[in-house]
């Protein structure tokens, strides 16, 4: 009897390049001896800093055979993730299944529609807690049509900074680095980020936090009142600070400026966050990150310069 072997296709697969964003400093913020430096982030694949997570999350369950032509990637997103997830499949023609808020902005939709994704609009009032509640019960329902990507409690998220952000902000300052600051999402940033550069050398982590649970920072999470992260390390920020929402649209006009850069209020609220450290320090080398840019959000847009 002979036996037959089958000969399974190995599939290559190449998914583009992230991260190396350029650190700008920030000069308007910065003095002589305390400077604030800011990755831009927006530089990647898909437009944001996601480009780093979703492309370990892929690159991972392809590696381990979870994710293959024959399922969809599934997960909850607020947009940026979901976007990086669709760019980064595309070349393979794959398309990622998205649960979103249906408040989230036209643009985003537009944008994850006509690069292909498949989405599955949630409850406005649960936010990306909700999304995820949804996202785990589309799982549940169908385990072999998906692979559930959970880009919360995966721990590729974080570790591509660890393996990325945090190198590059401690070539890039050649380790004069002194605090990195940054708000809380998935918390993937922060943590891998954060984690690596404690290694590193000292510096100080400080953690920042919306003034309250209706906020308009897009991405961010107000953490006493949502659902916890499970990649989230509280051991580790050696201080949190509190941004007041209402000094946002004065740092993105300021910076649209000064900089020359139309900034997200994400990134707006680090820089806020930021020029607060270097009012509490006499020298030193601040680093945070810029999530993406305005032109995601054209309301806000509209609303700080009229067009
Ligand atoms: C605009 C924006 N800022 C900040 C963050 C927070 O990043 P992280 O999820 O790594 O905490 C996100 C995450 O989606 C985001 O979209």
């Amino acid at each position: 009897m002979t036996t037959q072997i089958q000969h399974i296709p190995r599939i290559s697969v190449s998914l583009p390049q992230v991260g190396n964003t350029p650190l700008l400093l920030i000069r308007s913020l910065s003095t002589d001896k305390v400077r604030i430096w800011a990755k831009a982030e927006w530089e990647q694949p898909g437009g944001s800093v996601k480009a780093r997570a979703a492309h370990a999350i892929i690159s991972k369950a392809i590696r381990s055979g979870k994710l293959h032509s024959r399922n969809s990637l599934l997960d909850a997103s607020s947009g940026n993730t979901a976007i990086a997830y669709a760019t980064l499949l595309k070349p393979l023609g794959w398309k990622p299944t998205i649960c979103l808020p249906s408040n989230a902005s036209a643009e985003r939709k537009n944008i994850l529609r006509s690069l292909g994704a498949e989405l599955i609009l949630t409850s406005p009032l649960e936010g990306t807690d909700g999304a995820q509640i949804v996202a785990k019960e589309t799982y549940a329902a169908n385990p072999d049509k998906y692979f559930y990507a959970d880009q919360y409690s995966n721990d590729a998220n974080w570790q591509a900074h660890y393996l990325t952000t945090a190198e590059e902000i401690w070539a890039q300052t050649k380790g004069n680095i002194t605090h990195f600051v940054a708000g809380l999402g998935t918390t993937g940033t922060f943590v891998g980020t954060g984690r690596r550069l404690k290694e590193l050398g000292n510096v100080q982590l400080i953690s920042l936090q919306p003034d309250h649970p209706f906020h308009p920072l897009e991405g961010w999470k107000h953490l006493a009142t949502a659902h916890r992260p499970g990649i989230y390390d509280d051991t580790l920020a050696d201080k949190t600070l509190v941004i007041d929402s209402t000094r946002v649209f004065d740092m993105i006009r300021s910076i649209s400026i000064h900089e020359r850069l139309f900034i997200s209020p994400s990134g707006a609220a680090n820089l806020l966050g930021a020029l607060e450290v270097a009012s509490q320090i006499k020298e030193g080398d601040i680093v945070t990150t810029l999530a993406d840019t305005l032109d995601r959000y054209q309301e806000v847009r509209k609303e700080i310069f009229g067009k």
